[in-house]
């Protein structure tokens, strides 16, 4: 077994998506992810790779296509864990980066720290040099007046901002968790968090144990309303499924029944790797893509465009 990825690109309703382009945005990651253990590459290399392709493709939430807060304007929340070391970096309400996944590697790799926010997180990725993001793309700032427009035509008020996140439409987040051939594993996520979310408002995916973790057994990453899962610890519950013994599917499964029976349906989904190599996303909202591949085969899996 020379690895497996795995990927997500959001649970959510996914309603007027067009489910082809979303399925070469996967398979661009996971190959992309893939070609880096394959060349010898981290884990922490394959799931940093795979989370930066779908922070590119711009018509996820996250990197380019990330999504607007009240005032128009995109902040972002990132996060990776590295499972055999146990240590982990995350950004949270950054606007510089064009990939928050970096710098939370960054955090990772060169401080002693394990959160950095705000403008003082943008200064260190202008510092290193990171590529800048170049701000709101036409289409997300035309989604933004299509939602302002809704969301101030109704009851709605900024307080309803993921009731109405739900109505439109939404999806959340991408992620990656990876397995090499020595059985190392590691987990990165990134988002633009909610549409029309409060500014300075952050989420899960910034926080390990909620929106990611990893140890040597398991690698989750979360994905949903953030608000729920940093109650929750979503991905640290099913991480330790994974370490006392559960397969990554029973795990996953576990963990999601879990959450839902705290939070409702319509709330997040996870995808869950373990040690042996078994790959598994869960979901209590409409769809939520997930997909992986295996290195040195040409085996790649696609699914979760249904409700499960
Ligand atoms: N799950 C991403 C967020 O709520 O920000």
């Amino acid at each position: 077994m020379k690895g497996v990825l795995v990927i997500h690109c959001g649970a959510g309703t996914w309603r007027n998506v067009d489910e082809g382009t979303i399925k070469k945005v996967m398979l661009d990651a996971l190959r992309r992810g893939v070609n880096s253990l394959e060349s010898g590459g981290s884990v922490l290399d394959a799931v940093v790779e795979a989370t930066m392709s779908l922070e590119d493709s711009g018509v996820l939430n996250a990197g380019l296509g990330s999504v607007p807060d009240l005032r128009g304007n995109i902040s972002m929340d990132a996060g990776v864990m590295d499972g055999w070391s146990g240590r982990a970096g995350a950004v949270a309400a950054v606007t510089y980066p064009k990939n928050p996944v970096l710098l939370a590697r960054k955090v990772l790799e060169l401080t002693d720290h394990v959160l950095l926010a705000g403008s003082a997180a943008d200064e260190l990725a202008a510092k290193l040099g990171l590529p800048k993001h170049p701000g709101p793309s036409e289409r997300v700032k035309k989604r933004y007046e299509e939602v302002l427009k809704k969301a101030f035509s109704g009851d709605a008020t900024f307080r309803k901002s993921l009731e109405l996140a739900q109505k439109l439409g939404y999806f959340d987040t991408v992620g990656a968790v990876a397995l090499d051939g020595e059985g190392r594993l590691a987990a990165a996520v990134s988002t633009g968090g909610v549409i029309l979310k409060f500014p300075g408002r952050v989420g899960d995916s910034a926080i390990p144990g909620a929106g990611f973790f990893a140890n040597k057994y398991g690698a989750a990453v979360a994905t949903g309303i953030g608000e729920t899962i940093m109650m929750s610890m979503l991905s640290l519950r099913a991480v330790s499924l994974v370490s006392e013994g559960f397969l990554a599917d029973t795990a996953a499964r576990l963990a999601i029944q879990y959450h839902t029976s705290l939070y409702g349906r319509d709330t997040a989904g996870l995808i869950v790797l373990d040690y042996r190599g078994n790959a598994y996303g869960a979901y209590n909202t409409q769809a939520m893509p997930w997909g992986y591949a295996k290195a040195g085969t040409e085996e790649v899996v696609i699914s979760g465009f249904k409700k499960s």
